[in-house]
């Protein structure tokens, strides 16, 4: 993918109707997870339709770094071979800024029953604990000492048996599926996350010979087995880049065709747009969303899957900004995501938050302004806000965005949207 750095930003002329089709990539939250699933793979795992962004390449670089042979076949395949691998440890200076590197644990553990991996960065939006995936990690007969910033994990054994979450998480119940899937016996994972990429980690897992059943239920059942062998896989398109564009195209008025989609997994968002008066068409693959630019004041409130995505909540508070009356938007996973709000607030946008709450008056418009993407859906709610405002919108500290949205330049240029990205003057290293 286009280097990209800090310095780097995007001019965007708003106020163009975006029209046409787009084509939705890979999973991000997929991919991140099944990257470090092949660990547990001792053959050729060759992955298609993965999305070509910087964390896929960071965490590719992880497991190369790690002692995987990584081949590009092409821009949205990879073969990765780990059964040369011997390595269990993963250092902050390799695993820093990526969140998605808590599943190396699982991973590292499930193939060497040992695993010592730094803790996760990743976005910023509130505490991140890993409790649960440390809880269950113990329930398999691991132990676990955090010192010096590492988690370091051992087991002479992992012995399969029931795990109950306090929380339902997504990391934990991916994590557990790694630990899981070669341990001795069945673990029964109760009060799971149901996001459609658990399936898909799970999915993975059974292509390569993994016994794991009831995966996009809350209970899964994972029946170890002494050894996962190769095979191919192809990763499930994206739901939040999927969501990301159909609020696009309502915000700004306009009629965009979304390909390459899974509509169930998209049927929150859908119902959404749907009660703020959007018009939203569902096809085998595709999802057509059209709009006059006119919105109802609508609640929402961000719930694990199938509930509305709180990776989504960014964006459909932009679009809120302009609807008519007043909607409230509850954040119901995470402690602390409406830091953004004050970068719409400097386009015009009339929220007040408080706590996990941010009522959201509408206004006729919003106007273009210097603005900063403070994480990577803000990021694309920043995109949303600029292409629906009037003027030029700035907008600063890109790498968010490209961690997580594909070509999302090209794709917004096909739609007619007017962005340029202007590059950074990156520092001369001086020597002498
Ligand atoms: C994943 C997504 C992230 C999304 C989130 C919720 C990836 C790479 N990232 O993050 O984009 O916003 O799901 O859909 O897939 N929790 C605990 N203890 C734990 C683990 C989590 O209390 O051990 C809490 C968290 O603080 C949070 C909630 O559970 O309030 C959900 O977190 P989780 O589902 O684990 O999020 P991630 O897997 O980190």
């Amino acid at each position: 993918m286009s280097e990209s750095n800090n310095k780097d930003k995007l001019i965007i002329l708003g106020g163009s109707p975006l029209i046409g089709e787009v084509e939705i990539s890979g999973a991000k939250n997929s991919a991140v997870a099944i990257i470090p699933a092949a660990i547990l793979v001792e053959g050729k795992c060759v992955i298609d339709n993965i999305p070509n962004i910087s964390d896929v390449a960071g965490m590719l670089k992880i497991l190369t770094t790690l002692g995987a042979d990584v081949k590009h076949i092409n821009s949205s395949t990879v073969e990765i071979d780990c059964s040369k691998m011997s390595q269990h440890s993963a250092p902050y200076d390799i695993v820093r800024k990526m969140r998605a590197s808590s599943y190396l644990m699982g991973a590292l553990l499930g193939r060497f029953n040992r695993s010592s991996v730094a803790m996760p960065g990743g976005c910023d939006f509130g505490v991140r604990p890993v409790d649960q995936h440390i809880k269950g990690f113990e329930t398999l007969g691991a132990t676990v000492n955090i010192e010096h910033g590492m988690i370091d994990i051992y087991a002479d054994e992992l012995v399969g048996t029931n795990i109950y979450m306090d929380v339902v998480s997504v990391g934990a119940t991916i994590n557990l599926i790694l630990a899981a899937a070669r341990a001795q016996g069945t673990t029964i994972i109760e009060n799971a996350a149901k996001e459609p990429h658990v399936v898909d980690v799970a999915n993975f897992l059974t292509a390569m010979g993994a016994n794991i059943v009831g995966a996009g239920t809350d209970v899964i059942k994972v029946k170890g087995v002494p050894q996962l062998g190769g095979g191919t896989y192809s990763i499930i398109p994206d739901q939040i880049e999927a969501g990301t564009y159909m609020i696009m195209a309502a915000a700004t008025a306009g009629d965009v065709l979304v390909k390459n989609v899974i509509p169930k997994h998209l049927e929150s968002i859908t119902a959404k747009l749907l009660e703020a008066g959007v018009t939203v068409e569902e096809f085998d693959d595709s999802i057509r969303v059209t709009s006059n630019g006119k919105f109802n004041k609508i609640n929402v409130k961000t719930l694990p899957y199938p509930g509305f995505p709180t990776d989504l909540q960014p964006q459909i508070l932009t679009l809120l900004t302009l609807a008519e009356g007043t909607s409230i938007v509850t954040e119901g996973v995470w402690d602390n995501r409406f830091r953004y709000v004050d970068e719409l607030i400097r386009m015009g946008a009339n929220v007040m938050v408080d706590g996990k709450v941010a009522v959201v008056e509408g206004v006729k418009r919003l106007s273009g302004s210097p603005v900063a993407a403070t994480d990577l859906r803000a990021g694309a709610a920043m995109l949303i806000a600029a292409l629906a405002a009037h003027g030029v919108t700035e907008i600063h500290d890109l790498t968010h965005i490209d961690r997580g949205y594909e070509n999302f330049e090209q794709k917004l240029k096909a739609l007619g949207a007017q962005i340029t990205r202007r590059n950074g003057s990156r520092k001369k290293k001086r020597t002498g």
